[in-house]
């Protein structure tokens, strides 16, 4: 059998998973075929008093929701015997049902949501949700756009990338990474865990590492932040991370394109990832332009051969083919989506119907 570092079993691991970052019920795993007392013990002591989950936790809708399904769960499977269901469970219930009857139809504030993995690293010193797990927890948005910026939440191919990255640690272990288009920070909190996990004191061995996370949008700098610094994600304790302003948008525009450059030049990223960042054609050119420059300023600085992992969704074959032929020029792309096969090691749902393509992508030689 594989080793296990995780001290919560199937099917209660992913029960966890899937209530800390709000995955919908249907997709949650059937309870039916396990005793009233482990199921209990799990729901009151794993989740309700879980001082990880008491602190971040997740949608107040969503929560109504499975604490439904929960208790409904728990009386299918009380029998004859005297055991019965804990107070706290109901109160809990009744206290989230008279909560959301106060807040009306108000649209669903930013919550907390919780991604999870195995990892038989996970530093010590910090509580963890369950023993060998490792987590980015980040508040997020519950609509795909708000204040208009697509930035407040996680986007699917992040999670992908997340995953090829969990392969292939030593892409970032160690090196100086660039993020284009950070959104709210999960890929950040995720390269910050892999860097910490490789051992910052271990600098000299593997080169001292660094993380830029860039955006636009100042309230989506200002989310990525707070959520890079919540106490329960390795990120708060990693020694150099940054979140700065760098718009694409400025590769194309000579009065701005100084300020960028010296930008790039402060980073001297040796890596550059970037998920779902290739979604409006307009902005398609600019994007390019800007891995161009930085590629090429790396190269002719100190003679780095900066290397990029850009993941996106295919939303629509014609700005993916956009995005292809304008990097064609000055860039040379290499699809290595079938790095992307079989993936789970984040327990997070994803469609079936929404195609992933991973790109590594380096300066046209
Ligand atoms: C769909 S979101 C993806 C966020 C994050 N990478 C993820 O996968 O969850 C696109 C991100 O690109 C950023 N963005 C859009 N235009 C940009 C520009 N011109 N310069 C820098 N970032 C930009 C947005 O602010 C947003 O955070």
């Amino acid at each position: 059998m594989a080793f296990d570092p995780s001290d919560v079993r199937e099917p209660f691991f992913s029960v966890l998973c899937g209530y800390v970052s709000n995955v919908p019920l249907r997709l949650i795993p059937d309870l039916a075929s396990i005793s009233f007392e482990e199921a209990h013990n799990f729901f009151l002591n794993r989740l309700l008093l879980n001082p990880h989950v008491q602190a971040y936790p997740p949608a107040e809708r969503y929560q109504i929701l499975f604490w439904k399904w929960a208790i409904e769960t728990l009386e299918s499977l009380l029998d004859e015997q005297d055991a019965e269901i804990d107070d706290r469970l109901y109160n809990h219930l009744v206290n989230l049902i008279r909560c959301s009857s106060s807040s009306g139809t108000n649209p669903p504030s930013a919550s907390y949501v919780t991604y999870l993995w195995k990892s038989s690293e996970t530093q010590r010193q910090r509580a963890s949700i369950c023993a060998g797990v490792a987590n980015a927890t980040l508040l997020e948005s519950r609509t795909l756009v708000e204040r208009g910026t697509t930035g407040l939440t996680t986007w699917t191919a992040s999670i992908s990338l997340a995953e090829f990255l969990f392969k292939h640690s030593e892409l970032v272990q160690g090196k100086r990474v660039l993020e284009l288009g950070c959104g709210a920070g999960f890929l950040g909190i995720v390269v910050a865990t892999l860097q910490q996990r490789c051992g910052i004191a271990r600098a000299k061995e593997h080169g001292r590492p660094s993380l830029w996370l860039t955006d636009v949008d100042s309230n989506v700098l200002s989310r990525c932040q707070d959520n890079i610094q919540l106490p329960c994600n390795a990120s708060s304790c990693h020694p150099d991370v940054h979140c700065a302003k760098l718009n694409w948008m400025d590769a194309n525009n000579p009065a701005a394109r100084p300020s960028l450059e010296s930008t790039i030049c402060t980073v001297n990223a040796d890596v550059i990832i970037g998920a779902d960042i290739v979604f409006d054609p307009a902005i398609i050119p600019a994007l390019v332009d800007t891995m161009s420059l930085i590629m090429h300023s790396g190269q002719s600085k100190s003679g780095k051969h900066i290397i990029a992992y850009i993941a996106l969704t295919v939303r629509n074959e014609e700005t993916l083919s956009r995005f292809v032929h304008t990097s064609e020029h000055s860039l040379e792309l290499l699809d290595i989506s079938t790095e992307l096969v079989g993936q789970g090691i984040l327990a997070v749902p994803r469609s079936e119907d929404q195609e992933i393509r991973l790109y590594r992508i380096q300066r046209r030689r």
